[in-house]
């Protein structure tokens, strides 16, 4: 695991860029997990600025969101999908085809045929090379609440009191009006794709990031399984950071690869 803790969240998601952009300098084609949330907003606004400068594209690629609540309609503005379109898709954004985002349909009534239906469209198109992630304060990944399986894979699953209440903010702050039910992503997919990109802010997250890269492996912090992933990159905020014991060592580590 590379852990960068970077000043501000800015340059988190500067330096995140930058890992994507590489990627997609050796493979043009590759293909991107993405994730929803607040985190990821200054990531996707550095790959619009890179395709605005034509020094990026998405154009030929495709894309996996990485959950989708259930249940909520088509045109929500809270849609993940609807979210995703509207950070990525188009020439203005990333340059991103709408037919090339694939998410989970979360609009039928048999989510768990859909669910398992997502890993097979995955896997046929070969895989995700890169899956950005951001991490709940209770250690989540996805909506892989603590205390579910370590392998599971692409599931419909009910989410946790407390991601109810800290999604409630894109709900107009009403916890009753965001969904309770979502498909996502198992751990088990997650950890398949070949590169995981994770980013943190805040020191809302700072125990969990303390976890993901401290803790022993548990169910009770379900990130802790990426430390069984051969190549993850974790890019924090000094905040996110704050709990860490390591830090130096990732500092130096961290160096070592991309620069001061
Ligand atoms: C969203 C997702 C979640 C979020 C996490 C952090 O698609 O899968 O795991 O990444 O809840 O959310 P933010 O970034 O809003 O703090």
């Amino acid at each position: 695991m590379y852990l960068g803790i970077l000043d501000t969240p800015e340059l988190a998601s500067a330096a995140a860029a930058q890992i994507v952009f590489s990627l997609f300098k050796k493979e043009p084609n590759a293909i991107l997990g993405v994730t929803t949330g607040s985190t990821p907003e200054g990531l996707y606004a550095e790959l619009r600025a890179a395709h605005a400068r034509g020094e990026f594209t998405l154009a030929n690629s495709q894309a996996f969101a990485l959950d989708e609540y259930v249940g909520i309609s088509a045109d929500h503005y809270e849609r993940y999908r609807n979210v995703l379109r509207r950070e990525l898709v188009g020439s203005r954004n990333t340059g991103l085809k709408n037919e090339n985002l694939h998410s989970p349909n979360g609009l039928v009534s048999n989510s768990a045929a859909v669910a398992a239906q997502y890993d097979r469209d995955i896997r046929d198109a070969g895989g995700i090379d890169l899956q950005i992630l951001g991490i709940g304060s209770n250690g989540h990944i996805g909506f892989n609440e603590p205390g579910g399986s370590l392998v599971s894979r692409t599931h419909v699953t009910p989410l946790s009191r407390q991601t109810i209440l800290a999604n409630a903010r894109f709900f107009g702050h009403y916890p009753r009006n965001v969904p309770k039910t979502c498909i996502t992503q198992g751990l088990g997919t997650i950890m398949e794709a070949r590169i995981l990109l994770l980013l943190a802010f805040g020191e809302n997250k700072a125990e969990a990031v303390a976890q993901l890269a401290e803790g022993p492996i548990s169910a009770r912090w379900p990130a802790t399984i990426t430390q069984m992933h051969p190549e993850v990159y974790v890019v924090t905020d000094a905040a996110a950071a704050s709990k860490l014991e390591l830090s130096e060592l990732y500092q130096e580590r961290w160096a070592l690869k991309f620069g001061a």
